[in-house]
């Protein structure tokens, strides 16, 4: 079985984790396949959501995968390290969106691929965390300061600190998860929130999407400015036209992303 799974449904492909007998722990080949995947999928105009989940009925990805790391010299750890960080910014680089679907343990790299993901929903089973330091290490695939601008540094300090985990519910108040859903019934509420994406502009979501992140790096007056001109940009779409024509016309509008 490949250790990821590619699966498409129109615009939606959906990513699937899948090393389930070891709670899809990330070693070298899971990564590689997920960069590659990430990498095609990013050159491919006809994608508007990505959907990343695990296989199994147990785990997102409970870390990095351990047995592969614990050998490892400071130069391999470094180059592991910028790895995971090449492929959460991919994530985070696409055009489209990544929405995380938390299907159970999501630890250490785990959690990070999760946090490189626009947006999460969990099952009612998750558990979420980092607890890298209960190994001598801390996050690598840029957990320390994602999870900070996700959920303030204070829960980004003490989850990063104690390495405890936490649970669904507990991710919902602190704002790591959007919605807390049923175990089975989170792939269909993760593919109804992929729809209402897909049913957008996707020049409009494309621009939100960079706005978000670019805004979030740089000082406010800065990133107001990149909305501004984002936002004016897109009067020259035919989208723009299309989304306004159909409100006015009472009808539902037909996106061609140009
Ligand atoms: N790396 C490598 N293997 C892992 C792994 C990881 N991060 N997480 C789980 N596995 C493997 C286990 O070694 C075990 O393999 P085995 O059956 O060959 O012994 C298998 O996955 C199942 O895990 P197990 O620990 O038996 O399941 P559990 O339900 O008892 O416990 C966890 C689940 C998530 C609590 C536990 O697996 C765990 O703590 N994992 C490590 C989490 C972690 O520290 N992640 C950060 C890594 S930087």
């Amino acid at each position: 079985m490949p250790v990821l799974l590619v699966a498409r449904e129109g615009p939606v492909v959906t990513l699937t984790l899948n090393r389930p007998e070891k709670l899809n722990a990330l070693d070298a080949e899971l990564l590689g396949a997920l960069e590659a995947a990430v990498g095609e999928l990013t050159r491919d105009a006809a994608v508007r959501v990505a959907i990343l989940t695990g296989a199994g009925e147990k785990a997102f990805a409970a870390g990095a995968d351990i047995a592969a790391m614990a050998n490892m010299a400071p130069d391999r750890a470094k180059a592991f390290s910028e790895r995971g960080h090449a492929i959460c910014a991919a994530m985070e680089g696409a055009r489209f969106p990544f929405v995380g679907a938390i299907n159970g343990f999501a630890l250490g790299g785990g959690c990070e691929l999760a946090l490189a993901c626009d947006f999460l929903y969990a099952s009612d089973r998750a558990k979420l965390g980092q607890p890298e330091v209960c190994l001598g290490v801390i996050p690598g695939f840029g957990g320390t300061q994602r999870l900070a601008r996700r959920v303030g540094l204070g829960m980004a300090r003490e989850l990063c600190y104690t390495g405890g985990r936490i649970d669904a519910q507990q991710a919902l108040r602190i704002g790591l998860v959007n919605a807390v859903v049923p175990h089975d019934e989170l792939m269909a509420k993760v593919r109804e929130v992929a729809k209402d994406i897909v049913d957008a502009g996707p020049l409009a979501v494309a621009a939100c999407k960079r706005v978000l992140l670019e805004g979030a790096d740089v000082p406010l007056r800065e990133a107001n400015a990149l909305e501004t001109e984002a936002f004016a940009k897109l009067f020259a779409t035919a989208d723009q036209h299309e989304g306004m024509a159909a409100f006015l016309a009472k009808r539902p509008p037909v996106f061609t992303g140009t």
